[in-house]
């Protein structure tokens, strides 16, 4: 079944008049309680969602980055009611604390952020910067995963580690596997508490600025890691099956899209597939200037538009059930996470949109977590709930309930495709 969505979402109108109610109440007075439980009670949508198959009380997440380094920042997003949090990427190390992903781990410079425009003319943000991975040390990270796992206990918030580790940059080299045990098994022992039936969802990444290092100028070798580093970081600890779920955030090489779609099906079809993915990364222009150097990522409309292309393909032409995914790039509104869901996303997490200039959201209360998430839900015309709403009635349910776990599970089953034109 092809799904097209239509400039504005058909609902019934006493649904319409609350949304817009709500959207204009609460942007001027804070909720009565959390997001999630305040849409159940209202809307009658329940936005519980899964992240790799850990339960979440909604499906909006912080997507690794600066805004995910301090226990004040993770409180901050657990209280504005997120479904989970993705902490900022620290680079692999061996216990003497050598790195070999080092050049990563660059301390922080100015973020700016800008206006973009799309090649549809669509207008957009992105985030320019130039720094790297987590530049403080390993014992700073290992704390804020306790941190974070302290302040988010009970709340239905989920906090992910994510970890950059050492890819070889040719065929003769070896794996430096010292680095993935150590790291895999300290990131484990924080997030546990050493508990041996926890098991710790992590984000391996693969960041865009890969796509302008000579590292990943061999697609060969981009394929390579996708194959093997799910079985190195598997194998540093004693009982993966048990102890860790494992996602592959994927980036946007500079190679074409028919790439892209061979790099989603080797995580599908190699005998060590990581047990969810991350779609999909930033884009790397290589000749845009940003504080002298060439070489920048960037997000923004063109993103999420070759993003949605390419998974559109793989899901239309792939037999196999695709893996849990958690989409990322230029979420910016509510109908953008839905194109995604019709993409096969079960939940959606962002940086940008959190990161907008004050006057850009609506809502004059809390902080901006809560003011992107006012705009995400409530937007009566691009939220998620005006959207959902449209999408339970075009699949067809009847119910007033409704269910983000149901719908994702029947667009993963039915298979139900999202019908969209590329710029
Ligand atoms: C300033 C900045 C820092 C980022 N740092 C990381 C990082 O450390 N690790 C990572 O996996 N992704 C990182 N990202 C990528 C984001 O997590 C996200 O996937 C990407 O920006 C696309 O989402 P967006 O369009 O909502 O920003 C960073 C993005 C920005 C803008």
């Amino acid at each position: 079944m092809l799904v097209q969505l239509p400039d504005r979402p058909n609902l019934p109108g006493p649904i319409a008049r609350k949304l817009t109610e709500a959207y204009e109440r609460y942007a001027t007075e804070p909720l009565p309680e959390h997001y999630d439980t305040f849409i159940r009670d209202e809307f009658e949508i329940d936005l519980a969602s899964e992240y790799a198959g850990f339960p979440v009380r909604s499906p909006f997440g912080k997507a690794s980055g600066q805004l995910s380094m301090t226990r004040r920042q993770v409180e901050e997003d657990v209280n504005a009611g997120l479904g989970f949090v993705v902490l900022k990427t620290v680079i692999a190390q061996n216990e003497t604390g050598e790195q070999s992903m080092s050049a990563w781990a660059s301390p922080e410079t100015k973020m700016v952020v800008e206006p973009i425009t799309g090649r549809s003319g669509e207008r957009g943000w992105t985030v320019s910067w130039k720094g790297r991975g987590w530049h403080r040390s390993f014992a700073d990270y290992l704390q804020l995963i306790r941190d974070a796992r302290e302040v988010a206990a009970e709340s239905g918030c989920l906090i992910v580690p994510s970890c950059k580790y050492h890819l070889p940059a040719s065929e003769g080299e070896g794996w430096n596997q010292a680095e993935y045990e150590y790291t895999t098994r300290h990131l484990w022992g924080a997030w546990s508490g050493d508990n041996a039936d926890e098991a710790m969802p992590l984000e391996k990444d693969f960041s865009p600025t890969l796509a302008g290092d000579r590292l990943s100028d061999v697609r060969q070798q981009i394929l390579r890691w996708l194959q093997e580093v799910p079985r190195l970081i598997k194998s540093s600890l004693p009982e993966p099956a048990r102890q860790i779920r494992l996602g592959l955030k994927l980036f946007n090489t500079l190679f074409d899209d028919e790439f892209q779609l061979e790099l989603l099906d080797t995580i599908h079809n190699s005998p060590h597939r990581p047990d969810y993915f991350i779609y999909g990364n930033r884009l790397f222009d290589p000749a845009r200037e940003f504080e002298g150097k060439k070489g920048i990522a960037y997000g923004g409309p063109d993103l999420s538009d070759r993003n949605l292309f390419v998974l559109n393909r793989y899901r239309s032409h792939s037999s196999s059930a695709m893996l849990p995914l958690s989409a990322t790039g230029n979420i910016d509104s509510g109908k953008r996470a839905v194109e995604y869901m019709l993409a096969g996303a079960e939940n959606f997490q962002l940086h940008t949109f959190f990161q907008l200039p004050a006057k850009e959201y609506t809502c004059r209360v809390g902080n901006k977590t809560h003011k992107a998430l006012h705009e995400l839900y409530f937007h009566p015309e691009l939220g998620l709930l005006a959207w959902l709403t449209h999408l339970h009635q075009q699949l067809g349910f009847e119910s007033s309930e409704i269910s983000l776990r149901q719908l994702v599970m029947t667009i993963a089953n039915r298979p139900v495709l999202l019908d969209r034109n590329r710029a």
